[in-house]
């Protein structure tokens, strides 16, 4: 399986992404994740991403580019690839096609998670993570279970205002993405609206 995981900030992509590769064993390639580690390790990257990321902006296509082309030469992504967060402007979804041809494989589906923006921000402002696994919690809709309670952490960019700004940032900068994906006829959009369960179950039956 070859697939994008697309969708607004906080649609879910990162939740359902935990469950489909319980079922798929195809590489995981987050754009956020890769980016928040190497902001974690301080290394070059990390210092020049930053910035961009606790604003809720777009990093750089240069640099985010660079990071994928290189991670998808990597072996494991032989047996299939889920991209989360990644193209996320049409130059990016360019450069990808690009390493695509030369590689000679074709992207299967992206699939669009579709969520309103008025559920965004409570879904954004309300996520927790357990530093130690990488699991999402939610404190209303999907409570981090007492034992990891006091650890979980919120992201720096997971602000009232960081969010808006990467909404719109979603609505002016990524969505252009999608007619360039609706002309290969591989887009499938899927209501993000409802309890993770409900979700996975309509996500499932739009990979089958
Ligand atoms: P990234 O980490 O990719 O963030 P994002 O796209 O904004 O997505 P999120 O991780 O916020 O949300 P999600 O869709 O994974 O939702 P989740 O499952 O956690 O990017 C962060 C930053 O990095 C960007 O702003 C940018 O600066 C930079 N960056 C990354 N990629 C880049 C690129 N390609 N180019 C340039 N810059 C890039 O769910 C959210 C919450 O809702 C959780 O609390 C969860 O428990 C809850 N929830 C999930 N599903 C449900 C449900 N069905 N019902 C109720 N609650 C739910």
């Amino acid at each position: 399986m070859r697939m994008i995981l697309f969708g607004p900030p906080g649609a879910g992509k990162g939740t359902q992404a935990a469950r489909l590769l319980e079922r798929f064993q195809v590489a995981h390639l987050s754009t956020g994740d890769m980016l928040r580690a190497a902001v974690k390790a301080g290394s070059e990257l990390g210092q020049a991403a930053e910035g961009y990321m606790k604003r809720g902006e777009l990093v750089p296509d240069q640099l985010v580019c660079d990071l994928v082309v290189e991670r998808l030469g990597q072996p494991d992504c032989e047996k299939g690839f889920m991209l989360d967060g990644f193209p996320r402007t049409v130059p990016q979804a360019e450069a990808l096609d690009q390493t695509l041809v030369r590689a000679g494989i074709a992207l299967e589906l992206v699939l669009v998670l579709e969520v309103p923006d008025a559920l965004i921000v409570e879904r954004i402002t309300g996520r927790r993570s357990d530093p130690q696994t990488g699991a999402i919690y939610h404190l209303k809709f999907n409570p981090p279970p007492a034992e990891v309670a006091d650890r979980v952490v919120q992201r720096a960019d997971d602000t009232e205002e960081a969010c808006r700004t990467r909404l719109a940032k979603y609505h002016a900068e990524t969505t252009p993405v999608l007619p360039f994906y609706d002309a290969k006829g591989i887009v499938k959009r899927v209501d993000g609206v409802g309890t993770p369960d409900e979700v996975t179950a309509r996500v499932i039956a739009a990979i089958a």
